[in-house]
């Protein structure tokens, strides 16, 4: 057994039991959970190595990046939308290079350097391989190492299908985004300003420079002020927070405004009653998308904030702190030293 691997399951709580060298080329290392439960139930342990359908793109994951999601499914909030089976491997954000590809598949070939948001209801990416489909997948961008790439898919195409998708953002209005220092958030706010929106966005005392780094016309300080005395006549709100955020939002909105939440359906009656539309969304799996968002990172017109990158081993941790919910930007997670090997180093 290396080094490595009696790191990783010693930090993991998993047992010994000589799995690794029972490995063969049809097993593969991957953090597994066996029910719903805190971080302990994440386990380091071999699983089975996927094999691509037609269709599918097997790939070497190189990072993953960790999202509020991951934590959900694991507590069991998420089950009666997904009904995963056991075991089950979280993470649903990766980047990697394209090992196999299964039959009918086109576009992508052994080697490719890809990113993608894989879908839900199936395994996830803190695997050494994945299956995704040919149709969730994209090139990543040339411009950002596995680690930054990894960070990217979800929240980005969550932001981009609120913004754009349902909100038919257009270029000056006003928009007010919650939480612009977060995953989703930092993403909303840097493809907002690049369709040309006028921007609100909150955070607390710590993340105000951020938020204007990033671009934000009016920061907003969510300890100190209600952003309602400063965000007015607001074309779109994006709501990452729910409860008494969004009730409160409701007061900001134009006539003809929407209110888009990530986390909790918005009342229609509301709605009706103050001439604006509202929405729910939930991220879809889309290479398609996640190609444009690609050019817009190559362009320097967007790119990922870290707040820190963690070995594979150290998912539980990983998601201690994404459930803190005051993480600015993206945890990633390191899976493979892009040598093949595991990651074995902190960073
Ligand atoms: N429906 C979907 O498809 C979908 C997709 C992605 C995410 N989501 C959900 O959307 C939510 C946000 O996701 P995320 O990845 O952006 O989360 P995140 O990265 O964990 O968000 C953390 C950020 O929230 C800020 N924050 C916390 N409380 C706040 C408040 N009261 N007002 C303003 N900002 C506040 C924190 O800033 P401070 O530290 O400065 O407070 C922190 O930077 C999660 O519930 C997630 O599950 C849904």
């Amino acid at each position: 057994m290396s080094r490595t691997i009696e790191a990783i399951i010693k930090h993991t709580g998993a047992t010994s039991e000589k799995k690794s060298t029972s490995a063969t080329s049809q097993t593969m290392k991957a953090i597994r959970i066996h029910n719903y439960g805190g971080p302990e139930v994440l386990q380091y342990e071999d699983a089975p190595r996927p094999q691509p359908q037609p269709g599918d793109v097997l790939v070497r994951v190189h990072a993953a990046g960790v999202n509020p999601i991951d934590w959900k499914v694991r507590e069991g909030h998420m089950k009666d939308f997904w009904p995963h089976k056991f075991p089950l491997i979280l993470g649903w954000d990766l980047s990697g290079v394209v090992e196999e590809i299964g039959a009918g598949v086109s576009r992508f070939k052994k080697g490719d350097e890809v990113y993608s948001v894989p879908d839900v209801s199936r395994d996830g990416a803190y695997a050494e391989h994945i299956v995704v489909r040919e149709s969730e997948l994209a090139l990543k961008p040339k411009s950002l190492h596995h680690i930054r790439a990894a960070a990217v898919p979800l929240a980005a195409l969550t932001a981009w299908q609120s913004l754009f998708d349902t909100a038919q953002l257009q270029p000056g209005q006003r928009v007010l985004i919650h939480a612009g220092s977060g995953g989703v958030g930092h993403f909303a706010v840097q493809l907002a300003k690049w369709k040309g929106a006028y921007l609100f966005a909150t955070a607390s005392t710590k993340n105000q420079d951020l938020l204007r780094e990033l671009g934000v016309d009016e920061p907003i300080d969510y300890t100190q002020q209600r952003f309602e005395d400063v965000a007015r006549n607001i074309d779109i709100v994006l709501d990452t927070i729910g409860g008494e955020t969004q009730e409160r939002s409701w007061s900001v909105l134009k006539k003809g405004g929407v209110l888009v939440s990530l986390v909790q359906p918005p009342s229609e009656e509301k709605a009706k009653e103050l001439g604006v539309r509202a929405a729910i969304i939930g991220a879809q799996p889309n290479g398609a998308q996640l190609t444009e968002i690609a050019k817009i990172i190559e362009a320097g017109k967007l790119a990922p904030v870290i707040d820190r990158i963690l070995p594979l081993s150290e998912v539980r941790r990983a998601h201690e702190l994404s459930q803190s919910g005051h993480t600015h930007g993206k945890i990633a997670l390191r899976v493979s030293n892009g040598d093949g090997t595991l990651e074995r180093k902190q960073s």
